[in-house]
C-alpha cells in the first residue's frame, strides 16, 4: 500500500475510534443499573461503603472495539474490493485472513473472559481459555508466515548461527505469548484503575512504537498493529476514566483477557513479540515475584490486593498465614530468599500455638507498599502507572539503543 493510502486509512481508523470514544463515554454509565441487576457486581475491598460496583463494564468497551473494527474491515482493502468486480484475481486473501483472524481471537477472548465474570471459573480454566482463543490465529500464522526462523542476537551467534529454525518452539512461544499478556494484566489488580491503567499505557506505548516504525522497513506489520490499537486506546480511555479511584465500575477479567489478547494479536501478527514484552516488564517483574503462590509453593489466597485500613483511609500490607514447617523444601527456600533480601516482611510465631507464620502476599503493589510504608489508594495506582511509564521509556531506550549491540541494523 501507497504511503498516502496508509494515511489515509489510518485517519478513517482514528475517526472511528474517536467515535468509539464517545460512545464509551456515554453508554458505559448508562449499563451500570443494567449489570447490577443481571448480578454482576463486586464490592470494593478497599472502600468503607460497601455499596455493589457493577463488574465486567470491559465487555462494553470491548464490543464497541469489535464493531469499530467490523466496520473497518473494508477500509484497508477497498482498492481490491473494487476491483474484484472487474475480475481482477489480485485480492490479498492472506491479509484479509490474518485480520479477520486476529478479530476472531479477540472476540473468542472477550466472549470466555466475559464468562469467567459470570461463572467464576478456576485457575487451571485462566490458562486454558487464552490458548484456546488463540489458536485461530497460530493457524493462520502458521499458513501465511510458514517461517519459524529467528534472527540470533549478535553475541549468540557464534554459537547458534545466523538464524535459528525453532519449529514447534515458535508456535509454543506465540501461544505462551497470549496466556502470558492475558493473565499478567490480570494478576496485576486489586487497586482502582491499575488494571486499565497499565493497559492504557502499554497501548499508547505500542501506539507510539507503530507510529515510529510507521517510516521503516516494516510498514505493513506496523499500520496493521495500528488499526487495532488505536481503537483500543480510545475505548479503553472512557473505562479509565470510569474506574479510576474511587471506581464507579469495575473492568472485570473480561477486559483484562481482552486487552491482553489484544496485545497478543498485534505482537505476533506485526512481529515484535520481544518489544511487546519490553512493554510489559512490570506485569514480568510481578510475574516472576508471584510465581511461589501461583505455582502454591506458597498458599495464596483468593485475593491477594493490599489491606484496606478505615482508619487511616491506607492500604497497608495484606499477609498469607501458614504453618512453616508445612511447607515444600521449594517453599522454604522461596520464604528464605525472599527473607534474606527484604522482599517480604514476616511475622513468626503468630497464631494461638505461635506455630503460624504470616508474610505479605507476593504482588508488585505490596512489594511498593513494603519499601514505601501504607500508602492511599490513589497514590498507590499513581505510583504503579508511573512506572509502567518509566518502564515503557526503558522499553523504548532498549529497543532503539541496545538492540544495536546486539543486532545489526
Ligand atoms: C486477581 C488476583 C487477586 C486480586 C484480584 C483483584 C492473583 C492470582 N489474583 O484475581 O489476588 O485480589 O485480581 O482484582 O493475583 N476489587 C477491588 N478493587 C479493585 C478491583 C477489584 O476491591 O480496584 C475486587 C472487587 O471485589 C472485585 C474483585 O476484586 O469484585 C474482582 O476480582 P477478580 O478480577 O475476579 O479476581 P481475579 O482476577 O481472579
Ligand atoms: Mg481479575
Amino acid at each position: 500500500m501507497e504511503l498516502g493510502e496508509t494515511k489515509t486509512t489510518l485517519l478513517i481508523n482514528a475517526a472511528m475510534s474517536a467515535v468509539g470514544f464517545v460512545v464509551c463515554m456515554s453508554i458505559i454509565p448508562k449499563f451500570k443499573d443494567m449489570f447490577i441487576k443481571a448480578n454482576l457486581f463486586g464490592v470494593d475491598m478497599s472502600k468503607t461503603t460497601k455499596k455493589k460496583v457493577p463488574e465486567a463494564l470491559g465487555v462494553v468497551c470491548g464490543a464497541v472495539f469489535l464493531m469499530i473494527l467490523f466496520l473497518f474491515i473494508p477500509i484497508p482493502f477497498y482498492k481490491h474490493l473494487a476491483e474484484i468486480s472487474e475480475n481482477n484475481n489480485d485480492f490479498p486473501h492472506d491479509k484479509y485472513v490474518e485480520y479477520l483472524a486476529a478479530l476472531l481471537s479477540i472476540c473468542c477472548m472477550l466472549f470466555l473472559g466475559f464468562a469467567d465474570d459470570v461463572l467464576d471459573l478456576r485457575w487451571r480454566h485462566k490458562l486454558l481459555l487464552p490458548t484456546m482463543a488463540s489458536l485461530p490465529l497460530l493457524m493462520v500464522y502458521f499458513v501465511n508466515f510458514n517461517s519459524t526462523t529467528i534472527i540470533v542476537p549478535q553475541p549468540l551467534r557464534f554459537l547458534l548461527g545466523f538464524d535459528l529454525n525453532l519449529g514447534i518452539l515458535y508456535s509454543l512461544f506465540m501461544g505462551v505469548m497470549a496466556v502470558f499478556c492475558t493473565n499478567a494484566i490480570n494478576i496485576l489488580a486489586g487497586v482502582n484503575g491499575l488494571e486499565v491503567g497499565q493497559s492504557w499505557v502499554i497501548g499508547i506505548s505500542v501506539l507510539i512504537f507503530n507510529f515510529i516504525e510507521l517510516s521503516g522497513e516494516q510498514r505493513a506489520a506496523h499500520v496493521f498493529s495500528s488499526y487495532f490499537m488505536m481503537p483500543f486506546v480510545s475505548v479503553t480511555t472512557p473505562l479509565l476514566y470510569y474506574n479510576w479511584y474511587p471506581s464507579q465500575v469495575f473492568v472485570g477479567d473480561t477486559f483484562c483477557y481482552f486487552a491482553g489478547m489484544t496485545f497478543a494479536v498485534v505482537a505476533i501478527l506485526g512481529h515484535f513479540s520481544k518489544t511487546m514484552l519490553l512493554f510489559f516488564i512490570p506485569q514480568i517483574l510481578n510475574f516472576i515475584y508471584s510465581v511461589p503462590q501461583l505455582l502454591r509453593v506458597v498458599p495464596c489466597p483468593r485475593h491477594r490486593l493490599p489491606k484496606f485500613n478505615s482508619s487511616t483511609d491506607k492500604l497497608e500490607l495484606s499477609v498469607v498465614k501458614f504453618k512453616y514447617q508445612e511447607l515444600s523444601i521449594l517453599g522454604k527456600l522461596y520464604i528464605t530468599i525472599y527473607k534474606t533480601f527484604g522482599f517480604i516482611k514476616v511475622w513468626e510465631k503468630k497464631g494461638k500455638d505461635k506455630q503460624y507464620m504470616e508474610c505479605n502476599n507476593f504482588t508488585l503493589i505490596n512489594l511498593i507498599i513494603r519499601f514505601l510504608g501504607p500508602l492511599h489508594e490513589r497514590t498507590l495506582v499513581s505510583i504503579i502507572i508511573v512506572f509502567q511509564i518509566f518502564c515503557s521509556m526503558v522499553a523504548f531506550t532498549i529497543q532503539y539503543q541496545l538492540t544495536l549491540l546486539f543486532y545489526d541494523k
